[in-house]
């Protein structure tokens, strides 16, 4: 049988990613938003793009949220996205509410599906889904960290000249301006980066990684990245509907791990049919704990002003 997958949120990077799913023949698509007509649309448009793309996924655009009744994944994408001079903290009480309200219908609809959240502010967003599914950690979760190691991965390939396929990168932490990308654990073909790159050449590389969101923002001017964030939610749901277990950095609900409790961070974790199937704990430095804590404190500080 084929599966479901529902995208909430038909703008740049809901309608992404729902293309890059069809591509990718992953099941049937469903794209709702609350806008009437662009989904129907959007949706449409990408029906008559399979005979010549060449895949059988039905996709429908839809306001109604009956269309996304038994959806095996739902990955949400609804709120408004950054202009320039805003950070994602600025998005906080908007979008909270906007996550809020279509995670209640979702769950109307969906009781047993996978939750993968994609609104910013990210972490903080992730704890409104839990909040309000009541679903188990295993089924809510963020898409941050395979973004963010995305764009760490891009920079070492562009620094070093070499194939992106040959770049391993990790980046822990929130999807914030304290994320904790990690040099040690950063690979090429299995070398860590530190023994090829200089240390000035990595703290560029990490700045840039930190800044990644903003610099499209800049360049785009009305709103946000969404090739690369749809990219990264298209290959979470691959993982998961394929039972792949690959393990990927996400933001989940940690329960203790990395000394972190009730809080949702980015760490690496083994995605499958159950969603989060483990959360992978690793060893950390003195300093790459105390940047994590720090990444941690300011995810913490926003799910304080949400007072949920
Ligand atoms: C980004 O980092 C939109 O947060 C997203 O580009």
């Amino acid at each position: 049988m084929r599966s479901k997958i529902t995208v909430v949120g038909a703008g740049n990077v809901g309608a992404t990613l729902a293309q890059r799913l069809a591509d990718k023949e992953m099941g049937d698509v469903v794209l709702i938003d609350i806008l009437e007509g662009v989904p129907q649309g959007k949706g449409l448009d990408m029906l008559e793009s399979g005979p010549i793309a060449g895949y059988d996924s039905h996709i429908i655009g839809t306001n109604d949220y009956k269309d996304t009744a038994g959806s095996d994944i739902v990955v949400i994408t609804a709120g408004v996205a950054r202009k320039p001079g805003m950070s994602r903290d600025d998005l906080l009480k908007t979008n909270m509410n906007i996550v809020g309200e279509c995670t209640k219908r979702v769950v109307e609809h969906s009781p047993q599906c996978i939750l993968i959240i994609v609104s910013n502010p990210l972490d903080a967003m992730c704890h409104v889904a839990k909040k309000l599914s009541g679903f188990p950690r295993e089924r809510v979760f963020g898409m941050a960290g395979v973004l963010d190691t995305a764009r760490f991965r891009t920079f070492i390939a562009l620094e070093l000249k070499v194939s992106v396929e040959s770049v391993n990168a990790f980046v822990l932490g929130g999807h914030g301006d304290t994320m904790v990308p990690l040099p040690r654990y950063s690979t090429v073909a299995g070398i860590p980066i530190t023994e090829l790159l200089t240390q000035e050449q990595i703290d560029r590389l990490v700045k840039r990684t930190r800044d990644g969101g903003i610099e499209i923002v800049n360049y785009l001017k009305t709103g946000s990245a969404y090739y690369a964030p749809s990219a990264a939610a298209a290959e979470m749901v691959e993982s998961i509907l394929k039972d792949k277990k690959k393990v990927l950095p996400c933001a989940v609900h940690l329960q203790g791990e990395y000394g972190i409790h009730d809080l949702f961070v980015g760490v690496p974790v083994k995605l499958g049919a159950k969603g989060v199937e483990q959360v992978i704990e690793i060893k950390l430095t003195p300093d790459e704990k105390a940047a994590l804590e720090r990444s941690a404190n300011s995810v913490r500080e926003l799910v304080k002003v949400m007072s949920l």
